[in-house]
């Protein structure tokens, strides 16, 4: 069956990028000929139409993809509150169940004649894409997330983007650091993953870099940051990870997860910056970049591989593919089945160059 309209939509964490994906994929169907429509806020543009003033879905015309491939955020809106597959049903008894909610998706794509899904997100949102593919709809992920932990790509957008601007909050505290003599803790996002961490910790000249891939232990940071004091270096950069976590220790956790929705990571860098400067003595200042680095503009790679997703997710459609990945096998897109990309999860491999570039360089991390 030949296509004639098509959806996206963007769930998730937003990420720098998701406006060109979103503009590379409407321009290439309407050159097609299709119709294309974007779905508000992940799924609930379907799920609650009422609150939406467009009904939740919203029909992508050339005017409405104008201008956006250089803005960070999504259009569509995104949430990472509503996966389709454990939706939070709250009952009057005051408790939250989960419900599956996939099929009235599913119901609504028949109803609307609507032939394919564009699916843009990270892990969870593509493991939402396969579960509606394997129910039969024509669906096509496309690799979204700032923490770069999806598997079969060399990158997601977002990426680029979210390192480049952590390794410039290094470059700025390097010299309020020295200025002071201090130790400073910066703690960054990545989730499970140490990828942020070890590309901006390496670039932006860190000192000690922990991610979840090391446990660490602070005896051995402590160490490193006594021996710069020896060489007449009295200031340390020390960056961690949000998910990194002390050797037989616990990660540290704003908020449990809920009905619905992930733990919330955070806190570690306050953990690691008292301990520190304990051992150390130091006077010593805790930094956390927190959404800073999920927002501003695509750098031009991420904005680059977002457009190039785009359209190659409308190819893979017009090439009958189905519950695939577009992913970035540098330097060629290719399509991968999606059931090798859902509920994995890409960590830094423990033989990386970029690691091992760390350590020949004397960065220390942690172990
Ligand atoms: O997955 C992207 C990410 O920014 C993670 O690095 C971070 O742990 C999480 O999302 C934060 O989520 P939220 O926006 O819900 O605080």
């Amino acid at each position: 069956m030949s296509i004639k309209r098509i959806a996206i939509n963007t769930g998730g964490g937003d990420a720098p990028g998701l406006n060109a994906v979103i503009r590379a994929a409407t321009l290439a169907a309407l050159n097609r000929g299709w119709e294309c429509y974007g779905i508000r806020d992940g799924f609930n543009g379907i799920f609650f139409p009422e609150r939406y003033e467009d009904n939740g879905v919203m029909r992508l015309t050339r005017d409405r993809v104008r201008g956006i491939a250089h803005l960070g955020g999504t259009m569509l809106g995104t949430t990472n509150k509503g996966n389709p597959m454990r939706f939070p049903l709250h009952m009057p008894d005051g408790t939250t169940r989960e419900i599956d909610r996939t099929g009235e998706i599913l119901e609504y794509f028949a109803k609307k004649q609507i032939d394919a899904l564009i699916s843009i997100g990270g892990d969870g949102s593509l493991t939402i894409a396969h579960a509606l593919a394997k129910q039969g709809l024509k669906v096509v992920g496309v690799p979204k997330t700032i923490d770069n932990d999806l598997d079969k790509t060399f990158t997601t957008f977002g990426f680029d983007t979210a390192v480049s601007f952590a390794t410039e909050c290094l470059d700025r505290l390097h010299t309020t650091a020295e200025s002071h003599q201090r130790l400073m803790v910066v703690e960054m996002m990545g989730r499970y993953a140490g990828w942020i961490a070890l590309h901006s910790g390496i670039s932006g000249g860190a000192h000690a870099i922990l991610i979840p891939e090391i446990p660490f232990d602070l005896d051995k940071v402590a160490e490193k940051i006594r021996q710069r004091d020896e060489y007449g270096r009295a200031y340390s950069l020390v960056v961690v990870a949000e998910g990194a976590s002390v050797i037989d220790g616990q990660r540290a956790v704003m908020a449990p997860a809920e009905a619905g929705q992930a733990e919330r990571l955070g806190g570690v860098g306050e953990q690691v910056a008292r301990a520190l400067a304990k051992k150390t003595g130091k006077d010593t200042r805790t930094v956390v970049l927190g959404h800073l680095v999920r927002g501003g503009s695509p750098t031009s790679f991420d904005r680059l591989a977002a457009l190039r997703f785009g359209a190659a997710a409308v190819r893979a459609l017009n090439e009958g593919q189905t519950d695939v990945m577009v992913s970035l096998a540098f330097p060629n897109v290719q399509y991968v089945p999606l059931e090798q990309v859902a509920g994995r999860m890409k960590a830094v491999p423990l033989d990386c160059d970029t690691l091992t570039t760390g350590r020949d360089m004397g960065i220390c991390f942690g172990d």
